[in-house]
């Protein structure tokens, strides 16, 4: 049984909020000839992603980021991060799409194997934070909404590959 904490609509009202953000800070920088390149970080950011690019009013360009780890369950394990046609992104403004930090090293690792691919600038959009689990400072430039120490699934993210497909976002009870 899963409890919603937030709503589609909540959600959607914060992705327009961040979307309005992200285009207000970016309209001055990039054009067709030089857009701003988005990062969704697969597969947890496919769905945030698809709502978020749709609201900017800004020329992008997607590159997929594909970050995996050995995981049993809800914990992680050995990292890895596949970032396609490195020699691209140099000299671009960067923002990278998360659905969620938690420990921070995920993102921590995506953001040093980019910034050695000499961006412009480098940025993070995350729908969620956990904050309390941070092991790896990482700076977060758009954030949708904080939440405590528990496992979410929905709206892209998943238990074991299961409930990614649920518009909203929620947790599985019990903690
Ligand atoms: P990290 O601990 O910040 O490295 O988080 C790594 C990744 O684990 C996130 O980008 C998510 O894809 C996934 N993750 C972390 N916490 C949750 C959660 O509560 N639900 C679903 N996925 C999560
Ligand atoms: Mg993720």
């Amino acid at each position: 049984m899963v409890n919603v904490l937030f709503s589609e609509a909540a959600i959607a009202e914060q992705v327009s909020r961040l979307a309005r953000h992200v285009s207000q800070d970016y309209k001055a920088l990039v054009s067709r000839q030089h857009p701003l390149i988005v990062l969704p970080v697969l597969k947890g950011a496919w769905i945030f992603s698809a709502d978020l690019v749709r609201c900017l009013a800004l020329p992008v360009r997607l590159e997929f980021l594909r970050a995996s780890s050995y995981r049993d369950g809800t914990s992680s394990g050995e990292l890895h991060v596949d970032i396609p046609g490195p020699a691209s992104l140099g000299g671009h403004h960067l923002l990278v799409i998360e659905d969620i930090v938690d420990t921070g090293r995920t993102l921590s690792r995506i953001l040093e194997n980019l910034r050695a691919c000499h961006p412009h600038s480098l940025k993070v959009c995350t729908l969620l934070d956990k904050p309390a689990r941070r092991i790896m400072p990482v700076e977060i430039h758009y954030r949708g909404f904080s939440v405590g120490n528990r496992f979410v699934v929905g709206y892209g993210m998943d238990l074991a590959e299961c409930y990614r497909e649920l518009p909203y976002v929620g947790d599985l009870g019990g903690s």
